[in-house]
């Protein structure tokens, strides 16, 4: 959830105007490649660049040596070129000179093992010689470019908690403490939340908690989480400390790090973040699959609700391959631009990727890049100064809010961690699966729909919640406060199970929403890998069913098993409430039985898609106040009547 009021977007003059560049690594190039950087950077329409995020190792080359002599030539260049500078504070990796005399700053992993240096961010968030060093060099650089024309914001560390999200250490054992004695207070509310009682793991003194350390057996649930909760908090706490410096120095700039909400990155609840951050900054990258362009679509709606509906900037994604997946396909033509374009689409008023020239050595360098190995005559050099000259000609975009859809869906991070955890009814359930599936089903009957974290004002016609597993009190509340008030709440499988310290709420499922919903679940019924079951609304289940009675008049059957186990059962439920509802699916049914079942509780709902019957599925639509975003979802083109014809992949943007 975004804190909208504190926003601040970038340190710069002139008119409003969507921005557009690179991380950007001159170090790994000879000085006379650098003026020719900036010529092509002016080229191809860069307006902004991250600079220095891997640069310790060279502005500091030992304790006591500095050399910044450099980065003012690329900062005076950059300028020269009317290029802005997104700073890096360059802790990102440190350099092996530290590493070398301070062994404890290492990462330890699970098992106790080093984590050794070689790759980057192998330091630990709570290593208090680490801060000391990574603040000093924090301090010389707000000193030195505070009144460098060129700084427009500051860049902290890079992706943090990327590789170094858990850290198991001694230092990590001490600040894990020292934040569960903040938290409980006493031994005795933490052994109660911790359900110690459970295998004889009851505490008499703070000394004898551990990291979840490699265990003989299933380690405490109740001490995952926290520990998921606190080394969360770890990096956060981390981050405001080089924020302190930077807003001691530099007031005047503002300050961001870049968020990954991407498929695959878990360890960080980018709502707690939010608010940390003067503007939100996010990285994204496609992994391929039926339902990549969807999940990008996902991705970049929830960053900009992170953002509280201001404007965010897409720090890093590609403009054609990756190299850190097992086969990374080029991008196809047209898809570069409209990636980027789906994320302004979504909010973002800065489009960058990673990286500006691509590598000759290092790990990545079979990773894309603005200005690939193939040099300025490449169909990925156009491709990216097309895209430049089409973002300048989108100045009126810039800083227009998106318009609210009717559907929400919620996406909550806690859910996610404890959904997933093990000794559970099945290890095959995927919380974000779940949500995205709920979202192409969605965009296949042309319904927009705003995906937004579980903390924002519930005000939208319908919300739904997804695998929901963790409901406190408070959260039980405010839904059921949302339903008497009109909304049309929809939930799934494994919802409402646990409360804030993963113990379960009692008297049948789903405890925390059971009478809401108005059906009481006895046991659950997982399925087997490639068991189905049959519903009577000629839909298809997979890995869940609940053995489920109706409990209140006013909940209506709305499919029932006809297979399996449960066959003759109820499988999904809507209750009245007032002008209210509360509806629930007790299987997985995927895109396709979603969208079978979505236009009945979306018409209940009084919601209707917003695009013309022959463009449903077909187009995705987003709206920012003054235009409409016309993405086509497809490789075929789409002829969009009075508004021309949507090339495959293409994207339209309409003033409305
Ligand atoms: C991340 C990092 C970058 C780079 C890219 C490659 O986003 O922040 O430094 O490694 O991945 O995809
Ligand atoms: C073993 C153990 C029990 C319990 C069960 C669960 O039998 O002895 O304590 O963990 O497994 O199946």
């Amino acid at each position: 959830m975004g804190n909208a009021e504190n926003r601040r977007w970038l340190r710069r003059a002139g008119q409003a105007r969507l921005e557009y560049g690179a991380d950007y690594n001159p170090e790994q190039w000879p000085r006379e490649v650098w003026p020719e950087d900036v010529r092509a950077m002016r080229a191809a329409g860069v307006t902004i660049v991250s600079v220095g995020i891997f640069s310790w190792a060279r502005l500091q080359p030992g304790p006591d040596r500095w050399d910044f002599a450099w980065l003012d030539e690329v900062m005076d260049l950059l300028h020269g070129g009317g290029i802005l500078a997104d700073l890096a504070t360059a802790t990102a990796s440190p350099p092996p000179w530290l590493t070398t005399a301070y062994p404890e700053i290492l990462l330890i992993d699970q098992r106790g093992n080093t984590v050794w240096p070689g790759g980057r961010q192998h330091w630990r968030p709570t290593s208090p010689i680490f801060r000391e060093h990574a603040l000093r060099l924090v301090r010389e650089l707000a000193l030195r470019y505070a009144g460098h024309p060129a700084l427009a914001a500051w860049h902290v560390g890079n992706e943090l908690g990327a590789h170094n999200g858990h850290d198991f250490s001694d230092d990590a054992a001490a600040a894990f403490r020292h934040w569960l004695r903040h938290r409980y207070g006493t031994l005795t509310a933490l052994n109660e939340a911790w359900g110690t009682d459970f295998w004889s793991q009851r505490y008499t003194d703070w000394a004898q908690i551990i990291p979840p350390r490699q265990a003989a057996a299933q380690i405490n649930p109740t001490c995952l989480l926290d520990f998921q909760r606190f080394s969360d908090y770890a990096l956060r706490e981390y981050y405001r400390a080089e924020r302190a410096v930077l807003r001691k120095f530099t007031p005047d700039v503002p300050v961001t790090t870049n968020f990954m909400v991407m498929p695959g990155v878990r360890r960080m609840d980018y709502a707690a973040w939010a608010g940390e951050v003067d503007f939100v900054a996010n990285d994204h990258y496609v992994v391929p699959g039926p339902q990549a362009r969807d999940e990008l679509s996902f991705s970049a709606n929830l960053t900009g609700h992170l953002a509280g509906g201001q404007p965010w900037f897409l720090m890093e994604h590609s403009t054609s391959a990756v190299n850190w997946q097992p086969v990374n396909p080029a991008k196809k033509p047209g898809e570069l631009a409209r990636d980027s374009l789906t994320h302004v689409a979504h909010g973002a008023d800065a489009v960058c990727f990673f990286q500006w020239r691509q590598s000759r050595a290092g790990a990545e360098k079979y990773h894309s890049a603005m200005l690939p190995h193939a040099g300025e005559q490449s169909a990925v050099f156009r491709a990216v100064a097309e895209l430049g000259a089409r973002l300048a000609a989108l100045s009126s975009v810039a800083g227009s809010a998106r318009v609210p859809a009717d559907v929400a869906i919620l996406f909550d991070w806690e859910s996610w961690w404890v959904a997933e955890q093990d000794s559970h009814p099945t290890d095959r359930l995927r919380y974000h699966q779940e949500a995205l599936d709920w979202y192409t089903a969605l965009l296949d009957l042309g319904i927009r729909a705003d995906v937004v974290p579980v903390g924002d004002p519930l005000r939208h016609r319908m919300v739904i919640a997804p695998i929901l597993h963790m409901v406190p009190g408070s959260l039980a509340d405010r839904l059921g406060a949302y339903v008497a008030e009109g909304g049309h709440l929809v939930t799934t499988y494994f919802s409402g199970i646990v409360d804030q310290n993963d113990h379960i709420w009692p008297g049948g499922y789903p405890g925390a929403l059971r009478d809401l919903l108005g059906i009481r679940i006895e046991e659950f019924g997982p399925l087997l890998d490639g068991e189905t079951v049959e519903l009577s609304n000629g839909t298809v289940g997979t890995l869940w069913t609940d053995h489920l009675d109706v409990t209140d008049p006013a909940t209506e059957v709305l499919a029932e098993y006809r297979s399996g186990d449960q066959a003759g059962r109820a499988a999904i439920t809507r209750r009245a409430i007032g002008s209210g509802s509360a509806a629930y699916v007790s299987t997985r049914l995927g895109p396709r039985g979603l969208s079978v079942l979505l236009p009945d509780l979306l018409e209940r709902a009084a919601v209707s898609s917003e695009l013309a019957p022959e463009l449903r599925g077909r187009v995705e639509l987003a709206i920012r106040s003054g235009h409409r975003f016309l993405i086509n979802r497809t490789d075929e083109p789409v002829d969009l009547g009075v508004d021309g014809l949507l090339p495959p992949r293409g994207v339209q943007i309409i003033p409305r």
